[in-house]
């Protein structure tokens, strides 16, 4: 049975920009030929690589531009990680920095939960920090902790810690995805970087941290400090991004994980701006932005008009809901609660269905969880999902 369908055509939301579905393509040409420009997101001619072309058709790909689509495109954040066993075992015995340097490991790793779960995308294996770690700060991700820098950066002199990246800082990066795309086929690869406020509350509070006191100090005792920090982090996440899609990657994901600790006036003043200079930075790609932060139910208008083409919901409010919120022109992604995973087959139907539900107006829809998959998460119940979405959706 088909429960919901993205469908721009018939939404009650339907943007001028997608109007009638597909771009208009020359039959004959390559799929890169010749496109009638309709919206931000449309492949510009002449620079998509090979990998966006092959994969421009996909249902991920198609719903992040709101067209129709044959079934709801699932992926997971955290999809390629301690949930699996052949990932536990790939990784014995070497450290999680290193094993994002390592181009075959990355390769390996990324196409795991492709294989086992059949999702619609790939994510690039890496970390928000290991652009930082390139360019020489000096931090470890921390088994059970996290990122943690051995030296936070709080003063003016900090900031010259922070040089521009350069794609050969970044190599295996290039490498990798070169690997990946001879693998992946027609499945996207989704290439990712931290946003600058959650790097920055990784440097500034030298660790993990619930509170984010002294990034705060920072953002509120000296607003020009914070402003240069912000910007030097929006220049090195851009030329991260750049390289990401120029090696293939179809579309991007902005992890903002902890903005939901500020007020939507605080986040306008002093985060949207380097935010927007990410996105800015990359939109002439024509690959799908994604703009993803937990606890952001009162900043997904502002994150939407920072510059994302897709913005990510967390589990506390429902699609439909985060639509009204997030304005006409944009695709939602996610919103199935992690912990629902850990309840009955049922459970997770059932609330599986809601998600659905409040997602069947939706002018795009990419299923995901509200946030990360969980180490201890049960990956046949993740394959299970993967399979619901589908057959649930399918048109
Ligand atoms: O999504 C994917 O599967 C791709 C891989 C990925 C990782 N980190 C691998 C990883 C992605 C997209 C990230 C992004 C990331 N890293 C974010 C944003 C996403 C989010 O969850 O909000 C953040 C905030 C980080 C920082 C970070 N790195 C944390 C909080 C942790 C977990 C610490 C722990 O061990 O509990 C990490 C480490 C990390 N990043 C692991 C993985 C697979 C675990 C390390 C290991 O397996 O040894």
């Amino acid at each position: 049975m088909s429960l919901s369908r993205s469908h721009a055509g018939k939404s009650r939301r339907n943007g001028a920009s997608v109007q009638g579905g597909h771009p208009a393509r020359t039959s004959g040409f390559p799929p890169h030929a010749k496109i009638l420009v309709v919206s931000a997101i449309d492949r510009p001619t002449g620079q998509q690589t090979k990998q966006q072309s092959r994969t421009y058709d996909s249902a991920f790909l198609k719903a992040c531009r709101r067209e129709p689509v044959p079934h709801t495109p699932v992926w997971f954040m955290r999809q390629a990680g301690r949930s699996l066993p052949e990932y536990l075992k790939v990784r014995e015995g070497i450290p999680m920095l290193e094993s994002c340097m390592r181009p075959e490991l990355v390769t390996e790793i990324t196409l795991q939960p492709v294989r086992r779960h059949k999702v619609d995308a790939a994510i690039y294996f890496s970390d928000i920090v290991v652009p930082l770690k390139a360019i020489g700060i000096d931090l470890d991700i921390k088994p059970g902790v996290g990122p943690v820098v051995a030296d936070p950066i709080r003063t003016r002199a900090d900031l010259a810690r922070l040089r521009d990246l350069t794609p050969e800082d970044v190599h295996y990066v290039t490498e990798a995805i070169g690997m990946l795309t001879g693998e992946l086929g027609d499945t996207p690869l989704i290439g990712f970087a931290g946003a600058p406020f959650t790097l920055a509350s990784y440097l500034v509070e030298g660790g993990p941290s619930r509170s984010h006191e002294h990034t705060k100090a920072l953002m509120y005792g000296d607003p020009q400090l914070w402003a240069d920090l912000l910007d030097r982090l929006a220049e090195i996440t851009s030329a991260f991004l750049k390289v990401q899609i120029e090696a293939g990657a179809s579309a991007v994901q902005l992890f903002d994980s902890w903005v939901g600790a500020l007020a939507p006036a605080d986040y306008r003043r002093s985060v949207m701006p380097a935010s927007t200079k990410v996105f800015d930075a990359v939109a002439g790609y024509g690959v799908p932005r994604i703009h993803f932060g937990v606890g952001t139910g009162e900043l997904l208008g502002l994150m939407g008009e920072a510059g994302a083409d897709v913005v990510g919901v967390d589990w506390r409010v429902p699609l439909d809901e985060a639509a009204r919120r997030v304005g006409p022109g944009k695709a939602l992604q996610g919103n199935l609660d992690p912990a629902v995973l850990f309840a009955s087959r049922e459970v997770v139907e059932a609330k599986t269905d809601e998600v659905l539900a409040a997602a069947k107006d939706l002018e795009g829809h990419i299923f995901n969880l509200g946030h990360g998959v969980m180490p201890a998460m049960d990956p046949d119940a993740l394959s299970r999902l993967v399979e619901y979405v589908h057959t649930r959706t399918a048109v």
